[in-house]
């Protein structure tokens, strides 16, 4: 696991290099999306790139990691339509070629099992964006999710709904009570994990992540047992890490080229 401390611009630049990279040398990449606002510079300068450099997505692929389940086709907090306003309405990625678990399938079980089979048969995720909540939870793996699930329906935990209602007119009772969510096992197998974290808020959660004891408490910790993780956190967010010192020294030694 390799933690980055820098201001959100640097980061956010970090990882767009992280996926310019990938979709350079390897056009047909499979990316992982994440919604929720730490991603948001990274979606912005990924368009910067597209519009003024040129950087394409046209033969890439997208999986977003969640959705609510019941919110309307239209509704503006969608995971669905939030992603293809945050990012793939801006770049040359063909909606056909973004997915999502439906999270309004008659049928939610064999939907999710579908999503399953619909990321391996594009080959898996080789890069996933991702973020954490307050209380540790990546996608919608909330606290005592198992370290190994796949896809499937979950029960939003009351703490999430009230981070979350800041999107629903700050009514935390109009969020959603369930969602679907990539497992802890679904992101346990993209190939290369890149989560960003910024804000006072996710310094616990932050701190659990790189240095707790794994454990379904903060799920975000199962990260502990993946071989490429990038954690890229601003100074607010690092300011638990009893590491910070070292992590710090560590990346200001690392050759540029070398990237993520
Ligand atoms: C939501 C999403 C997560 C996201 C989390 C943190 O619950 N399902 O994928 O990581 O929020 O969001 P933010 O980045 O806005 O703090």
């Amino acid at each position: 696991m390799e933690v980055v401390i820098a201001p959100v611009d640097a980061l956010a630049g970090l990882a767009a290099d992280a996926i310019e990279t990938l979709v350079r040398a390897r056009p047909e990449a499979v990316l992982g999306l994440a919604t929720g606002s730490s991603p948001l510079a990274v979606y912005d300068e990924l368009v910067r790139r597209h519009t003024e450099q040129g950087l394409s997505f046209a033969r890439a692929r997208a999986f977003t990691l969640d959705e609510y389940v019941g919110l309307a086709a239209d509704h503006p907090q969608r995971y669905r339509n939030v992603i293809a306003r945050e990012l793939t309405d801006r770049i040359d990625l063909d909606p056909a070629r973004v997915a999502g678990p439906d999270g309004s399938a008659a049928d939610l079980p064999a939907a999710c099992a579908a999503y399953e089979q619909a990321i391996s048969a594009a080959g898996g995720i080789d890069l996933q964006i991702l973020g954490i909540g307050t209380d540790g939870h990546i996608a919608f793996n909330e606290p005592g999710s198992s370290l190994a699930s796949r896809t499937r329906v979950k029960t939003l935990t009351m703490q999430t709904r009230q981070d979350n209602a800041r999107f629903f007119d700050d009514d935390p009772s109009a969020v959603p009570n369930h969602c679907v969510t990539q497992g802890i096992g679904t992101i346990l197998a993209a190939s290369h994990l890149v989560l960003l974290a910024t804000g006072r808020a996710k310094a616990e959660a932050v701190h659990q992540l790189v240095e707790g004891p794994v454990s379904a408490m903060w799920p975000a910790t199962a990260l502990q047992l993946h071989p490429h993780v990038s954690v890229l956190v601003d100074d607010a967010a690092a300011g638990r890490l009893q590491l910070a010192d070292h992590f710090r020294q560590t990346w200001a030694a690392k050759p540029a080229w070398q990237g993520l």
